[in-house]
């Protein structure tokens, strides 16, 4: 199999945190929906500490309205840290920095959100012609399931683009991008790609892999964006973008692989999955997991009463 961008190390990651998030309104009338808690960590700062993670210390996050709060986050908050150091409050103190010292950060702002395709298409000048990461800022992967490290390896090794598929219902695929796949013999986790079609119709769904929100990208994806036009929901769609990558050849930067993620994933742009991801990761907490637990478990059983 031909590579293209091989050698060259993948070292950025993007982050786009600029979409409106309507489904969580009114809480996301005046907060980006990235930084809604997750326990007691934004959902944006579990994603920032994947790509770090996965060796990703340069990121870009894509930003929008309401941007103060993410970039208030990922900085210093020199009041607030002075004040627990002054009163001795070491723990606090430490969770209050670790969001700082994660990664190299740095901002762009979208404007419109006019789509996925297009806030990916504003990091162009940042990433700069090299294969970079995707890491959709609402999307929560379990840190005991590493995935961007295999997708990383597998760029290296194959280069074009790379996308994360997990297997869903059939009747849940039309909230999705779904691939098309045929084996490529580089493991049972790894497919290429041959097409790719936007939230189908669990009729027209050409399976029932989704696409989720991790990727690998070749930067000849840039080239591609400028030319896509609106799609569905008259955004520009980065799925619309890949699959033209699926028809390119490998000298021009084509060429679409999936691996395929069995982990923990949540999306926490969707509220009941995001009341799922605060659930588990409460109830697997060393701090917070026995009390709440022991709540769960009683709360569950006056349910099944009723
Ligand atoms: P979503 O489609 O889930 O975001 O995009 P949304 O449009 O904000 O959600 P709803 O449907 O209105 O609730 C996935 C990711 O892409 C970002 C979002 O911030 C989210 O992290 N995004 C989306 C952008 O950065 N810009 C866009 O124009 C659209």
């Amino acid at each position: 199999m031909t590579t293209t961008n091989s050698r060259i190390p993948v070292t950025k990651a993007v982050v786009p945190a600029a979409g409106l998030g309507t489904r969580f309104l009114p809480a996301t009338k005046a907060t980006p929906k990235e930084m809604l808690p997750v326990v007691d960590k934004p959902a944006i700062q579990y994603v920032v500490e994947e790509a770090a993670a996965a060796g990703l210390s340069d990121i870009l996050m894509v930003t929008g309205r309401n941007k103060r709060a993410l970039e208030d986050h990922f900085d210093r908050a020199y009041e607030l840290e002075e004040l627990l150091a002054r009163k001795g409050d070491e723990d606090r103190l430490r969770r209050v920095r670790e969001s700082v010292d994660l990664a190299n950060m740095h901002y762009v702002r979208q404007g419109d959100p006019k789509g996925l395709g297009h806030a990916v298409s504003v990091a162009e000048q940042h990433v700069a012609g090299q294969p970079f990461a995707v890491l959709l800022g609402d999307d929560l992967i379990d840190p005991r399931d590493p995935l961007l490290a295999r997708m990383i390896e597998v760029q290296q090794e194959l280069g074009g683009s790379v996308v994360a598929l997990m297997e869903v219902d059939p009747s849940q695929i039309h909230l999705y991008g779904c691939a098309a796949v045929k084996p490529n013999g580089f493991g049972e986790d790894v497919f290429q790609v041959t097409d790719l079609v936007e939230k189908p119709d669990t009729a027209d769904a050409p399976s029932n892999y989704a696409v989720i929100g991790r990727y690998v990208l070749d930067p000849s994806v840039f080239d591609v964006l400028r030319e896509t036009k609106p799609g569905r929901g008259g955004e520009i769609q980065l799925t619309d973008a890949l699959r033209e990558l699926t028809t390119r050849s490998p000298e021009t930067g084509g060429q679409v692989h999936g691996v395929l993620f069995k982990g923990r994933r949540y999306d926490t742009g969707d509220r009941a999955d995001y009341l799922r991801a605060i659930v588990r990761l409460a109830s697997e907490r060393e701090d917070l997991g026995p009390e709440f637990r022991s709540w769960l478990r009683e709360f569950v059983a006056s349910e099944l009463q009723d």
